[in-house]
């Protein structure tokens, strides 16, 4: 006899799932890029690139890689199989339209065959413009966001390969790149299947020195991408549950021991993976589709704000969000069922249930330095309607956002001036925060 040892389903599980399993919607999947785990995998990665050419665009942020000796290694490799090196170093945080077009210049002169992004989401997100630009020999990349006359309208790209320098945005596989625009105060995304990076080689060894703020924020954001449409999916894909559930878990059990021991790369590769697995599509298959809400706000609030880091903004969102939800009985099931799930919360009233895991992750963001109000991280109450304004005409078809029912601009409001009831968090002492 075989001595199963499941874990019972718990009173709150059983409430939701207490129907036959439903049908998985259709869906489609293509994860096209090859992924080298680990720093012995550096060879294996670095002779995959002559498959894409022998020019190669290498693109860097704002010179922490050359700082810390990882630009060496990299370029070493690259001298190592004699490929041509073009470097362009600049990449901002949130990266600006402006700075992906000199670098599209550069590229071009100098017959780039393809790119590869040594940075984070920042850089990954420029080398896959650039790669577009180049691509279709055009010269500006804010007529293709989002929201402006040429989106959608590019045919292809060059390849890019990304060496990820952060665990946040899993730039190394999505189709997406945001790109920032200060002069319209904007930040929207391109996105499309050709723009999957190649190849990417995920090396713990290159995460240790990241500052413990920007730690935080990448937390949040890989958070994010498995809550969105966890949240808004609905119950049709238990396995899709059970994915983006362990992303969550990983990461929330993670982070506390990162901020004990920053230099682990054992700790660093689980959060590393978790960021890459969060956005690769697997953590929707099967669930409905529906709107990134958080995002769409996010990305409104730092492109009024430039300064604020993408994880940062989603934190300071988490909790205003969840509380408009649980306000206007939306989706307390699913919010009862991740706090069953993740914190093992049972409760036999749902609007008790879906209140208490509210209140665990907001205790589990304050722990872990991320509860904020907005106008703790520059973004004014002032600001508030211009922001939601925007949010609206690029993210919301000029009508309203949504989120299990409609959010117009008043409601938009309402949730930003709900972070004002935020108390900034005892561990935002050393923060970067603008
Ligand atoms: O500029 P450098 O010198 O490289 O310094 C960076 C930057 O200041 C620093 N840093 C990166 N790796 C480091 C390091 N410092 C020390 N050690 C390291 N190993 O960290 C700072 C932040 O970097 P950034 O790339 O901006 O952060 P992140 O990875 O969070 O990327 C954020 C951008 O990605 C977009 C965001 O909107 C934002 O623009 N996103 C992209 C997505 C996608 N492509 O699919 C999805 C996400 O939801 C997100 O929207
Ligand atoms: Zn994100």
């Amino acid at each position: 006899m075989f001595n199963l040892l499941l874990k019972p389903e718990t009173k709150t599980a059983y409430k939701i799932f207490n129907q036959i399993y439903p049908f998985m919607n259709p869906f489609e999947l293509h994860i096209p890029t090859k992924l080298y785990f680990g720093k012995e995998k550096s060879d294996n990665f670095f002779d995959q690139l002559s498959e894409y050419g022998s020019n190669v665009l290498l693109v860097t942020g704002g010179g922490s890689v050359k700082r810390l000796g990882y630009f060496d290694e990299v370029l070493n490799q690259l001298k190592s199989r004699s490929f041509n090196v073009t470097h362009f170093e600049g990449i901002e945080p949130n990266p600006l339209s402006q700075t992906i077009n000199k670098a599209v210049k550069i590229g071009k002169e100098n017959d780039a065959d393809f790119v590869l992004a040594l940075g984070g989401g920042s850089v990954m997100d420029a080398s896959k413009a650039i790669a577009g630009l180049i691509h279709e020999n055009e010269s500006d990349i804010w007529p293709f966001v989002l929201g402006e006359p040429k989106y959608r309208k590019m045919k292809g790209a060059l390849p890019v390969a990304t060496i990820p320098t952060t665990a946040a945005t899993a730039s190394e596989v999505t189709a997406h790149a945001v790109i920032s625009n200060k002069d319209v105060k904007g930040k929207a995304p391109i996105s499309y299947p050709f723009l999957k990076p190649s190849a990417s080689w995920l090396n713990p060894a290159f995460h240790t020195s990241l500052p413990l703020t920007t730690t935080r924020d990448g937390a949040s954001d890989i958070i994010s991408h498995a809550i969105e449409n966890y949240l808004l999916g609905g119950n049709d894909s238990p396995l899709a549950d059970r994915y983006s559930e362990g992303v969550m878990e990983t990461v929330i059990q993670t982070l506390p021991l990162i901020e004990e021991d920053p230099e682990s790369e054992e700790l660093r590769g689980q959060l590393m993976w978790a960021s890459t697995l969060a956005l690769n599509g697997m953590q929707v298959a099967g669930r409905e589709g529906a709107p990134f809400t958080l995002h769409n706000l996010e990305h409104s609030l730092s492109g009024y704000n430039h300064d604020l880091a993408h994880g940062r903004g989603l934190a300071t969102l988490y909790p205003a969000y969840l509380r408009f939800l649980w306000e206007n009985d939306r989706v307390l099931e699913r919010m009862a069922l991740l706090g069953d799930r993740l914190f093992g919360i049972e409760h036999d009233d749902i609007k008790e249930a879906s209140m208490a895991f509210i209140q665990t992750f907001e205790a589990w963001l304050d722990d872990n330095g991320l509860y904020q109000r907005l106008s703790d991280v520059g973004v004014p109450n002032e600001a508030f309607a211009q922001v939601a304004d925007y949010a609206i005409a690029t993210y919301g078809g000029g009508k309203e956002l949504s989120a299990a029912g409609p959010i117009p601009k008043s409601q938009i409001i309402e949730i930003f001036e709900k972070t004002e009831q935020q108390h900034a968090g005892s561990k935002l002492e050393n923060s970067v925060i603008a």
